[in-house]
């Protein structure tokens, strides 16, 4: 038998990187690696991709059910809608498995501002009202609908997007992540809402507005 030369060696290991690499970039979260990993929010102590597993001697049927996304949102505030997580950090349950919830809440004419999320793609199906749903690609085209009960959309991963309630009454959607804590980047807040603040001259510039106008709009996110 011929054995094959270190370089021939080099080459093939080469060429299955090659061709695992288009799988690599397309996953969301990382696989599982057993059939659950309840997180255990308990141990602060250690710092990991994730949560650390709950012993699987102390799981219960509860862990794998949670009601979060029953209770009607709180819409009294500035933006008049309110997002309810199903993520892991209320229901440890989805640690390791790649997907996640929420439910969205809206006063009539509520609005969920402008935002992104880091960590994954969103769909999500509107299950009262009627909502303006819409996001802008990176080549800032603007796409958008308004939806029915029933209807559904998606928003591809990291996109800016928003939803309005356009309809008479209140209205919510439930939304789906194939992250366990698909994060959001919220405009409003990121950009005139951080700590410390971005300095007022990166946003008269970025913006093309007078030192007032920046001023005024941190004015009305401060708590
Ligand atoms: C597992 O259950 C035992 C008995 O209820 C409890 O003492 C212990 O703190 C639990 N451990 C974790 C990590 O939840
Ligand atoms: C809703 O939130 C507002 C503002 O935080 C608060 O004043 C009000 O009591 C809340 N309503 C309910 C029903 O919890």
């Amino acid at each position: 038998m011929k054995i094959p030369s270190r370089s021939h060696v080099h080459m093939l290991s080469y060429l299955v990187v090659l061709l695992l690499l288009p799988l690599l970039a397309s996953s969301a979260d990382p696989d599982p690696l057993q059939d659950f990993c309840v997180a255990d929010k308990s141990a602060n102590s250690i710092s990991v991709n994730g949560f650390p597993c709950k012993p699987a001697s102390n799981v219960t049927s509860d862990d794998f059910f949670f009601d979060g996304l029953t209770k009607v949102g709180n819409t009294s505030n500035i933006f008049g809608s309110t997002v309810t997580g199903g993520n892991v950090d209320n229901f440890p349950a989805l640690n390791t498995l790649g997907i996640s919830m929420n439910r969205v809440d809206f006063a009539p004419g509520g609005l969920n501002p402008p935002h992104s999320h880091p960590r994954a793609t969103e769909s999500g199906v509107v299950i009262d009202g009627q909502v303006l749903v819409g996001f802008v690609t990176t080549g800032n085209v603007y796409h958008s609908k308004v939806l029915n009960a029933g209807q559904m959309f998606v928003i591809p991963r990291g996109l800016v997007h928003f939803q309005k309630n356009v309809g008479v009454g209140k209205a919510f959607i439930i939304t789906a992540f194939n992250s366990q804590l698909p994060g959001a980047v919220v405009l409003p807040f990121t950009l005139f809402a951080s700590t410390p603040s971005i300095p007022d001259d990166v946003l008269t510039r970025a913006f093309q507005v007078e030192e007032k106008v920046v001023e005024s709009i941190k004015s009305k996110f401060s708590s």
